[in-house]
């Protein structure tokens, strides 16, 4: 099955379906889109393309929340049953502004973006970095520029190793409180060393780190950064931690595997190389660890 580049965009007001699609065409360059004006429709033409074989199996998908027939949400659980040979990329595009509805679709496993509309050009430049096929679902904000964005970095060592359910328990407890209240970035685990960067206002930043500088969990806290910043470096929050077979861990929502360090990849357009470069330097200096063990 051919699956290049096709775009749906799911969304009953036709007037922004058309600004969407033109802007779209107009930049995503070789990507055709088909515009539909509820979740249904989408849904109905996904198993046309499903069952027919034909090239109409999108590989991005930009989803209004509101609608009428079938809504986002609905759209979203059909949309999971559906038997897909690739992961398709599904951006939420919508005037919700609740910090539920945010933390509710960074629940589902497709939903790779959440911003706001109407979509500008800025925003379908970040888009094409988002599509899934470059490194995984990232959860970012976009077509709005963020005011007083914060990120701070520290490092510290666990008390006591920690192992592959304790470091998921606090995967799923750390995405749901940060997806809830706009935290992204990242935290790396290897042999009880840890490395962590959060992205988020600064009074959302400075609680959660207050917060994890008292965990007994771990010591030695010591911040490498604590500043503003004018771009996040991560769409969502994530943790990276090695795990004996990480396809039992593909499934959890947030978990990158280290060892396929491509979601550390520096975007050019972005500013701040020397962060990446750090977290980069802490996935290596602990992968030569794990080797020199055995
Ligand atoms: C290394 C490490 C990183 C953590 N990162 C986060 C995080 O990013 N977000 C979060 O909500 N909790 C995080 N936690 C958990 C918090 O420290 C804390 O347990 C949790 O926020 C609940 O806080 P409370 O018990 O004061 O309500 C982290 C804990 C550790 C040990």
């Amino acid at each position: 099955m051919n699956r290049s580049k096709l775009t749906y965009v799911i969304e009953d007001d036709s007037i922004t379906a058309t600004l969407t699609r033109i802007l779209l065409e107009k930049n995503l360059h070789g990507s055709r889109v088909q515009t539909y004006a509820n979740g249904q429709q989408a849904i109905d033409q996904l198993t046309v393309a499903l069952s027919t074989g034909t090239d109409d199996v999108p590989d991005l998908i930009l989803l209004d929340l509101n609608m009428p027939l079938m809504d986002g949400w609905e759209f979203l659980e059909a949309f999971s049953r559906l038997p897909l040979p690739t992961p398709v990329c599904v951006l939420v595009l919508t005037s919700s502004i609740n910090p539920e509805d945010r933390a509710k679709a960074a629940r589902y496993q497709n939903v790779a973006g959440y911003f706001a509309k109407p979509l500008q050009a800025s925003g379908v430049l970040q888009i094409m970095r988002l599509r899934c096929a470059a490194g995984g679902p990232e959860l970012r904000e976009l077509g709005t520029p963020e005011v007083s964005l914060h990120h701070l970095v520290y490092q510290s060592h666990a008390t006591a190793p920690l192992d592959e359910l304790e470091l998921a328990r606090l995967l799923t407890q750390s995405r749901a409180f940060n997806a809830a209240h706009g935290l992204t970035g990242i935290l790396l685990y290897s042999h009880g060393n840890i490395i962590q960067l959060l992205e988020g206002t600064k009074a959302n930043v400075r609680e959660v780190f207050a917060r994890i500088a008292r965990d007994p969990r771990h010591t030695q806290v010591v911040k490498l950064a604590d500043g503003p910043v004018t771009h996040r470096l991560f769409g969502q929050w994530s943790m990276g931690f090695q795990v004996v077979n990480p396809l039992d861990f593909n499934h959890l929502t947030g978990y990158v595997n280290p060892d396929q360090a491509h979601y550390l990849a520096h975007d050019p357009a972005l500013p701040d190389p020397d962060l990446h470069t750090l977290l980069a330097t802490f996935v290596s200096d602990n992968s030569r660890l794990m080797e020199a063990n055995g």
